[in-house]
């Protein structure tokens, strides 16, 4: 079974759902030695299946290379009440009917069929599957270990960690404050009280004590000597998603990609006004006038927001798409994928000769 050692460069490139993740690019990723990872949280399985075969053809080249599948925990949301629903339908076709779009309240059933979507993994399999807002079944872990697929859990909280080591995942990936896209949190947290909003090195430093299971590190890593750093904190490796974003061969839009490389002076904001779920981006005028709206959980929200997100993806409008980020944006590289894996390499071999040369 694939573990971390087994990589010539400790760096997995985020799952990042949406189309991010391009064969290219988790190719790119997985053939200069690191880890390219697919985020399928809202893909069909046939989407799934092609993915997952162009970046094979990809990689046939480089026998050793990788690859991640990643997927969402979805809970049957409470359902609102219906008055609840009137008036969250109600605010965001306030904010759409200016540009003259609207939006519809979503279909029943609100969450896509897991066992489907795992139909292609259990086929393709891919060397890591990977979950993220909670804990998979047991089965579903027992068959990935049956089939010699790595399984592993993102957490924010010690208490989550405690149950994914419970559960018999073998790694887990550590969520700092700092990460752009979605907290993994286990709850839905519609006041974000629940979530402890630890510090990428606090809460290594916390699991390091407690934990056994192998850590990834991810958030606000953008470079090989923070790489090097979060190795010292006790992390197999770093998981990188911003990082990513502005590379070539990344999928994210192209007004992503311009305001990740020209609003250095803006900070990263939290939301649930785009999913109902909280995640961290660049601010913009939707986040503005959904403040103090009325927001259905995810994914219902989600799924009612997705109309405009692909209009304004469509319309090069960056106000109304999820543009997510971490804290340490304005760190970000626009390069070829394969450039920028040289480069991060480079900069964490030169980084760890140098933390050895102090310890030694
Ligand atoms: C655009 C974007 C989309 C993301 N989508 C996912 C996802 O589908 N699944 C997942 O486990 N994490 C997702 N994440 C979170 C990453 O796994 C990771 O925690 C984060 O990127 C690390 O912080 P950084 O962006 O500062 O590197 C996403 C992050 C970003 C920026």
């Amino acid at each position: 079974m694939f573990q971390f050692s087994d990589l010539s460069i400790p760096i997995i490139q985020a799952p990042m759902a949406g189309g991010i993740n391009s064969p290219e690019l988790v190719a790119g990723v997985s053939n200069a030695g690191g880890l390219g990872s697919f985020g399928f949280a809202y893909s069909t399985p046939e989407k799934i299946q092609a993915d997952i075969q162009a970046a094979k053809s990809l990689m046939n080249a480089v026998p050793q290379s990788r690859m991640h599948a990643n997927f969402f925990i979805f809970e049957d949301p409470v359902l609102p009440t219906s008055a609840d629903c009137d008036a969250a339908l109600k605010d965001l076709n306030e904010v759409l009917s200016p540009l003259g779009i609207s939006a519809e309240f979503p279909k029943q059933p609100f969450i896509p069929n897991m066992e489907a979507m795992l139909e292609p993994i259990w086929i393709e399999r891919p060397d890591v599957l990977s979950f993220h807002f909670g804990l998979p079944s047991h089965g579903v872990i027992e068959k990935a270990h049956s089939l010699g697929i790595t399984v592993g859990i993102t957490a924010t909280s010690l208490d989550e960690s405690l149950q994914i080591q419970g559960i018999g995942a073998d790694f887990i990936v550590v969520q700092g404050i700092e990460a752009g896209g979605h907290r993994g949190t286990f709850k839905l947290d519609q006041s974000n009280s629940i979530d402890q909003k630890k510090s990428l090195k606090d809460l290594l430093l916390e699991l390091k004590e407690h934990i056994s299971l192998p850590l990834i590190a991810a958030g606000g890593i953008m470079n090989g000597q923070e790489v090097s750093r979060v190795m010292q904190w006790g992390a197999v490796a770093a998981q990188m998603g911003t990082a990513f974003l502005v590379a070539n061969e990344s999928g994210a839009s192209p007004a992503h990609k311009r305001l990740i490389l020209n609003h250095h002076e803006e900070k990263a904001v939290f939301t649930k006004s785009f999913s109902g779920r909280w995640a961290q981006g660049l601010n913009n005028q939707f986040i503005e006038q959904m403040k103090d709206k009325t927001v259905l959980p995810f994914p219902i929200q989600n799924t009612m927001t997705a109309s405009m997100r692909r209009w304004a993806v469509e319309s090069d409008q960056s106000d109304y798409q999820s543009l997510w980020v971490g804290q340490a944006f304005a760190k970000s590289r626009a390069m070829p994928v394969k450039d920028l894996m040289s480069l991060l390499h480079q900069e964490y071999l030169d980084s760890s000769t140098l933390s050895n040369q102090r310890t030694s």
